[in-house]
């Protein structure tokens, strides 16, 4: 657990050093549990738009819905290295517009670095957003926005030329100037091979024990959202059986007329009977 808060160099140094750890967050009070259980780095995910806002798909979120929420788990966590998910389209259509996106992230979120998704057809809005004096941080393998193109949540990198690909993608992000990767839903060798050979940490996600860090949606983690469960993640606990409990134990009190009782109502010591008689 660190006391400071990170920056993307010290992302850079823990590699081969001590492993790094993600987790998304999407408001304040998220924020303020996960930065005072010493999380190393925060990432407001495009995930967002399924576990928060309810969408299909990462597809519609918006730079208004990630700012939004981005400023509100910089709120909560001021002291954790911040990491805004750039939505799809706001870095694809030209390098001006991806770095203006990228710079509300900062300007108006007080985010520490953007990420986007992509390989070799990134890498020059990559380079202008480095250029521009904003961290970025790369995203390969499964890329949740262009799922469509590559038939689905599948896991990537499963045949000799895409896992060539793959390792071809993490070079050319670390060259452009990305100072860290996330690796996702890969085979655990291949994330191994990349890991070895780029001079920048590996964050898996689905990407097996070898990367330099792992990241992980929070709320699977905490076993929250329940609509769908990636086998590569570890429920460390189940959080929405007991919300639906303790929900449906409050409303039975309040049917029943046992909440609230005594210990949670106000008295006095006037007679209320005196106060308000005729
Ligand atoms: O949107 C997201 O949450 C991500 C992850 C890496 C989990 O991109």
């Amino acid at each position: 657990m660190h006391n400071m808060k990170l920056s993307p160099p010290d992302i850079v140094r823990m590699k081969g050093n001590e492993k790094i750890t993600m987790l998304t967050a999407y408001d304040a009070a998220f924020g303020r549990m996960l930065e005072s259980a010493g999380v190393d780095v925060l990432l407001v995910g495009d995930s967002l738009g399924m576990v928060v806002l309810g969408y299909e798909s990462t597809v519609p979120v918006t730079m208004d819905e990630m700012i939004h929420h981005a400023s509100a788990v910089r709120r909560g966590a001021p002291n954790t290295l911040l990491i805004g998910d750039m939505p799809f389209l706001s870095y694809q259509i030209s390098p001006a517009d991806a770095i203006l996106n990228a710079g509300r992230f900062f300007k108006e979120a007080g985010c520490d670095a953007v990420k986007l998704e992509g390989g070799l057809e990134v890498c020059g809005v990559t380079r202008a957003i480095v250029d521009a004096g904003m961290p970025v941080v790369g995203h390969i393998g499964l890329t949740p926005q262009t799922a469509g193109k590559l038939g689905g949540l599948k896991v990537q990198g499963k045949d000799a030329e895409s896992a060539r690909r793959l390792l071809v993608e993490a070079k050319g992000l670390e060259e452009a100037g990305a100072f860290c990767l996330v690796l996702e839903c890969i085979p655990d060798g291949v994330a191994k091979h990349i890991t070895e050979a780029i001079a920048i940490p590996t964050i898996g996600i689905g990407g097996g024990v070898h990367c330099d860090g792992q990241v992980l949606v929070t709320h699977d983690l905490l076993g929250m959202f329940e609509k769908f469960i990636p086998s590569f993640v570890k429920q460390y606990t189940t959080l929405a059986p007991d919300i639906k409990n303790a929900v449906a134990d409050f409303g039975k009190d309040v049917k029943d007329g046992l909440y609230p009782d005594e210990a949670h109502s106000f008295s006095m010591k006037l007679d209320p009977q005196e106060i308000f008689k005729e």
